[in-house]
């Protein structure tokens, strides 16, 4: 994560400007139709640090005189004008005005203006990555002999099905900064230490446990079909076996090497969010241990949206099973350190691949009961969910016609150390206590604090994805302090923050 390289070390990102920063609205003549993503900004503001960023962008309009040169380049130029305002420095907009079919030279994915920038800028186009919402985005970098990144705004997902299968998919702008940056801390790593990857997945094979970041939270992982290596998890972890772990893939063509079925609602899911913190329970198929799954005739799968965690899996050449890389019943890693500090030696391998970006466990769905039901939630949003497959069953007690209480739903499981009482918004405070409290608190310190030994802030503009990022990390400070107690404002229960809400509740029990 070395920021002082020079200006990233010969790495860019090129941004698709409609669909990808702005919004996908048709032609545009005027600067004011330009409406930023909200994301884009503070998304651009990380990679800066790494990355020179490019615009290029396709507009095809001035060829077919529905818009002159001048306007689109006014359209640009405050484009640029509005990220600088935001802190954000663009070098340069790459604009290709000719029609598609001109064939001209620099039409995207032609990869002429990565090229041009490689020249001038002293780029590796193997460092460099392309951000957009057409298919003509991702292979404009590909051809160049980088990455692209296909996004979901836009027109992303009109042109979905014209993608090869290998394309890696993300909701937005801000996941696209996400895996840029974990891919540039797994680049980092591997400059490192050349086989390390090649290392751990070796282990993994002959038994190894090793924990590897997720974008949710750092795993615990072990060949989900040697069964004396899950055993080593469940030890190392402390964790009861009738808890049964989550197997994460890497493609998905595995999801049917582990599923006797997939239902078309879950079909439809994987679609939509992986890779990403989404984990489905579907039937399982018979070479699925059972110490996998505590004995239940489900699996639980689920494909982790980090380019070290996918990069892990297909070396290891097998699906990973692997739980939280935490001591069971306390709060989840969220860092390298954390897992270290919780397992100490009890993993062969911790591979460190910087921050979780969603920071709370992937929500989980079952698909074994007439209705989908929800059995955690996480970090997509149960709105989400429901937008694309109906209402989902919630507060089911279990896989349909499961004995035991959903697994991981156990009271306390996410638990500080110190006690926490759970508090709404802007209770006043006492004016003086006799205990140290600290306060875990959503957006901002009430005047009264004073009395408070320590405060935390999850997210000063109120983002529930910040929180959520932020929220075991924040406890874990709290808890190594030696407070009494810790106070914890609820957050409002939308969106991810259903999945703070739901892990403070547990972390609130007795
Ligand atoms: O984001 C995540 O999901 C993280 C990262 C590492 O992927 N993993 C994670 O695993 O949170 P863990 O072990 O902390 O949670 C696994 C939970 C179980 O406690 C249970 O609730 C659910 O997944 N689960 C697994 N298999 C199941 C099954 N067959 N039926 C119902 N629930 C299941
Ligand atoms: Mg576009």
């Amino acid at each position: 994560m070395s920021n002082n390289e020079s200006p990233a070390g010969g790495t860019a990102v090129f941004l698709d400007r409609d669909g990808t920063l702005i919004e996908e609205r048709g032609v545009l003549r005027r600067p004011e139709q330009a409406m930023f993503f909200p994301d884009a900004a503070p998304a651009l503001r990380r990679l800066q640090r790494r990355a020179l960023l490019f615009i290029v962008t396709h507009q095809p309009c001035i060829a077919q005189g529905e818009a002159t040169e001048d306007e689109v380049r006014a359209v640009n130029d405050a484009v640029v004008a509005r990220l600088a305002g935001d802190g954000v420095r663009v070098e340069r907009v790459y604009c290709c005005p000719h029609a598609r079919e001109d064939g001209c030279a620099c039409v995207k994915p032609k990869p002429f203006f990565l090229e041009q920038a490689a020249r001038e800028y002293g780029l590796d186009p193997a460092r460099c990555f392309m951000v957009g919402d057409h298919p003509a985005d991702v292979l404009f970098a590909e051809n160049a002999g980088g990455t692209g990144l296909y996004v979901r705004t836009g027109h992303g997902e009109k042109h979905r099905h014209e993608l090869t299968a290998n394309t890696l998919v993300v909701p937005g702008i801000r996941e696209a900064a996400d895996w840029i940056e974990a891919a540039l801390d797994l680049r980092t790593l591997l400059d490192e230490n050349p086989s390390a990857l090649r290392d751990a997945a070796a282990r993994l094979r002959s038994g190894g446990i090793v924990a590897f970041p997720t974008e949710t939270v750092y795993g615990l992982g072990a060949s989900v079909f040697d069964e004396r290596a899950l055993a080593r998890v469940f030890e190392a972890k402390n964790r009861p076996h009738f808890d049964p772990l989550i197997v994460h893939i890497a493609d998905r063509a595995a999801l049917a090497t582990l599923a006797e079925s997939v239902p078309e609602p879950a079909q439809r899911l994987a679609d939509a969010f992986w890779p990403g913190p989404l984990t489905l329970v579907l039937p399982k198929r018979p070479c699925v241990p059972d110490l996998a799954t505590a004995g239940l005739p489900s699996v639980a799968v689920r494909m982790p949206r980090h380019p070290l965690a996918l990069a892990l899996i297909r070396q290891a050449g097998v699906p990973l099973a692997a739980p939280s890389a935490n001591p069971f019943g306390s709060v989840s890693p969220t860092t390298a350190d954390h897992v270290r500090a919780g397992l100490g030696e009890r993993a062969d391998l911790v591979l460190d691949g910087g921050p979780c970006a969603v920071g709370v466990e992937s929500t989980i769905v079952s698909l074994l009961g007439t209705r989908p039901a929800l059995l955690r939630s996480g970090g997509i949003a149960v709105e989400e969910i429901e937008a694309l497959i109906g209402p989902l069953e919630i507060g089911a007690s279990v896989a349909d016609g499961q004995p035991a209480p959903a697994p991981g739903m156990m009271t306390r499981h996410y638990a500080s150390r110190t006690p926490l009482r759970l508090r709404p918004i802007a209770e006043p405070l006492p004016a003086s206590v006799a205990d140290r409290v600290g306060l875990l608190a959503f957006q901002s310190v009430p005047a009264d604090a004073s009395p408070c030994a320590a405060v935390e802030i999850l997210s000063e503009t109120g983002d529930l994805r910040e929180a959520a990022a932020r929220l075991f990390g924040s406890l874990r400070r709290l808890d190594g302090i030696g407070l009494d107690r810790i106070e914890a404002e609820l957050v409002p229960e939308s969106g991810l923050g259903r999945a703070i809400n739901d892990r403070l509740r547990r972390a609130a029990r007795p």
